[in-house]
């Protein structure tokens, strides 16, 4: 035999050499939930270790994230039910509360990198990320407009980028035009571009307690099953003007990503979702798998698939481990 792979593998110092994919820390985006109100740390039952912060608390969390170099967030709302409308008002209104908290954000810490959320969803009665007319139909024209108004309420707060989540056609370009006019030329577009419906969002449903009230968000969201139809949209949202490409969730759409990757020149994000979380977590709790190796192997994969950016709530974790390893 004079082939012989192994030996390539023998040493930690050849397998350090030879390792195709590594995640920095710089790569990472945590996501974090924001409540209103005070002396707020709400934990998420099917997320253990995630919590719904109000201000000043999460300030304390994003603090613990620097520490560990993480300076990445993408922030999402938690709205009160007395707030939700069918239009999402609450979402544009002056001086709201994630409003309030992105402000403050950028005063204390103005290298952080802000990741705002744009859809109706949180702040929608119907709960639903689009407009829903009087038949229940989610109407894609007439909820442009008001994803604009969140897109430029959020950049009058301070934000970094949108990342619009809600897969209405055409939002890209017309929340570029939104920006643009009002002179927010310097906000990018996150776009979550081949986002599918998929059954591992529902952690996140509860954290917010956004889940449609009625139907299903399939007549937007993409079909699992398909993986051109996530290159078309890839293709569309370039064309508008994304600034980064997302796919969602991550793991079982590793496909997807490198598909997207091998497409575009834009960096393309991968968003290990909550339900992803979820499994891992509990089966951590179960003492049925390790969560060093499990979440190194996890966020190291969803890299090597292609993804530049993972968006994961095992971000701060997974950099702590870093630390505490020497890395
Ligand atoms: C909704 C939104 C969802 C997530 C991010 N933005 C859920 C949904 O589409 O119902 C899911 C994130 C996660 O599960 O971690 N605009």
């Amino acid at each position: 035999m004079h082939i012989r792979p192994r030996r390539n593998r023998q040493s930690e110092a050849i397998r350090n050499m030879v390792r195709e994919s590594r995640l920095h820390t710089d790569q990472l985006v945590q996501p974090l939930f924001l409540v209103d109100g005070r002396d707020l740390q709400e934990p998420i039952a099917s997320m253990p270790g995630q919590y719904r912060w109000s201000r000043e608390l999460l300030l304390e969390e994003i603090d613990r994230c620097l520490e560990v170099g993480i300076s990445r967030f993408a922030l999402f709302p938690v709205v009160a039910d007395a707030n939700k409308d069918k239009k999402a008002t609450y979402g544009h209104a002056p001086g709201n509360f994630y409003l309030k908290a992105i402000r403050t954000i950028k005063e204390i810490y103005p290298d952080v990198l802000l990741i705002g959320d744009v859809a109706m969803d949180p702040y929608s009665k119907d709960g639903h990320d689009g407009l829903v007319d009087a038949e229940g139909t989610i109407v894609n024209d007439e909820t442009l407009p008001i994803l604009a108004r969140l897109a430029v309420a959020q950049a009058q707060a301070g934000i970094d980028l949108i990342g619009p989540s809600d897969m209405m056609d055409g939002r890209v370009r017309y929340l570029r035009d939104a920006l643009d006019e009002k002179g927010f030329t310097q906000v990018g577009i996150m776009s979550y571009t081949a986002k599918y419906a998929s059954a591992f969002y529902g952690p996140f449903r509860e954290a917010l307690d956004s889940a449609p009230k009625s139907g299903n968000k399939k007549t937007y969201q993409m079909d699992p099953a398909n993986a051109r139809e996530a290159l078309r949209e890839a293709a569309l949202d370039e064309a508008e003007g994304a600034d980064f490409l997302m796919v969602k969730p991550a793991l079982a759409y590793l496909d997807i990503i490198s598909a997207v990757k091998n497409q575009t020149n834009l960096p393309v994000a991968a968003y290990h979702v909550s339900g992803e979380y979820a499994m891992l977590m509990a089966a951590v709790k179960e003492g049925w798998l390790e969560l060093e190796p499990a979440v190194t192997e996890t966020l190291t994969c969803i890299r090597r698939a292609g993804a530049d950016i993972i968006l994961t709530y095992l971000a701060k974790a997974y950099a702590r481990m870093l630390r505490a390893n020497g890395g």
